[in-house]
């Protein structure tokens, strides 16, 4: 059996790995080829806490009071819950022939996580608690302008969550902007996700068709 692809969909908060996700799964189910989707957090255990961090529904308790766990603690339950979400649900799959498509991946906890650490030399060891986490065949990440991500953010009317913040998103897509000089040895394409749904949509997947085309992954 020949695994499926790997595709991870990466960027800050308001930048689309949601949406793209979705239009890349029906161009892939378009030309009958098996495809599911997924995103980190995941939906097991480690990944149902993690979402109850993001949204202050659980915290942590300190001699000083109640607060958020630090960068070090959400560092470590985001690569445990990787190391899950690829045990139960991603390798299962790709062994099956099925193509994964994953809303974030270890991408977001080196740019997050580092950008809340507020020091850029944490990305080694950020890196190294997710040695063991399978390369993707394929990263997009989507650039968008932190304002305009804000804007649609606001749109979405969602609740506060962690790091809904002007600031701190900006540093984020400053991080991620060093994403393939830190990591030479994936394929990281940059898309424009400033553009209507339709174009961005129309890139990724070209980007896919030429992933496709290289012929099937090892
Ligand atoms: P979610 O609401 O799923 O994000 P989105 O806005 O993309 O739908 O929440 C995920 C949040 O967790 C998002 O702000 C990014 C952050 N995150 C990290 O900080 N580190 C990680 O490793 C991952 C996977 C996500």
């Amino acid at each position: 059996m020949i695994r499926g692809h790997f595709i991870v969909l990466e960027g800050i908060d308001g930048s689309g790995t949601t949406t793209q996700a979705e239009r890349l799964r029906r161009r892939l189910d378009g030309e009958g080829l098996p495809v599911h989707v997924t995103a980190e957090p995941s939906t097991g255990p480690i990944g149902a806490t993690i979402r109850q961090f993001l949204s202050g529904r659980l915290v942590t308790r300190l001699p000083s009071g109640i607060s958020n766990p630090r960068w070090t603690t959400m560092a470590l339950m985001f690569a445990a819950d990787r190391q899950d979400h690829l045990e139960a649900e991603i390798e299962p799959n790709l062994r099956d022939g099925v193509n994964i498509l994953c809303d974030r991946y270890m991408y977001s906890s080196i740019a997050y996580q580092s950008v809340t650490a507020g020091r850029a030399d944490t990305t080694g060891w950020i890196a190294e608690i997710n040695r063991y986490a399978r390369k993707p065949d394929l990263a997009i990440y989507l650039r968008i302008n932190p304002q305009e991500a804000l804007q649609r953010c606001r749109e979405r009317d969602r609740n506060v969550e962690m790091f809904d913040d002007p600031d701190l998103q900006r540093k984020i897509a400053q991080a991620y902007e060093r994403l393939p000089e830190l990591f030479p040895d994936v394929k990281i394409v940059t898309v424009d996700g400033g553009r209507s749904v339709e174009e961005v949509a129309r890139e990724c997947w070209a980007h896919v068709e030429a992933l496709r085309a290289e012929g099937a992954p090892e």
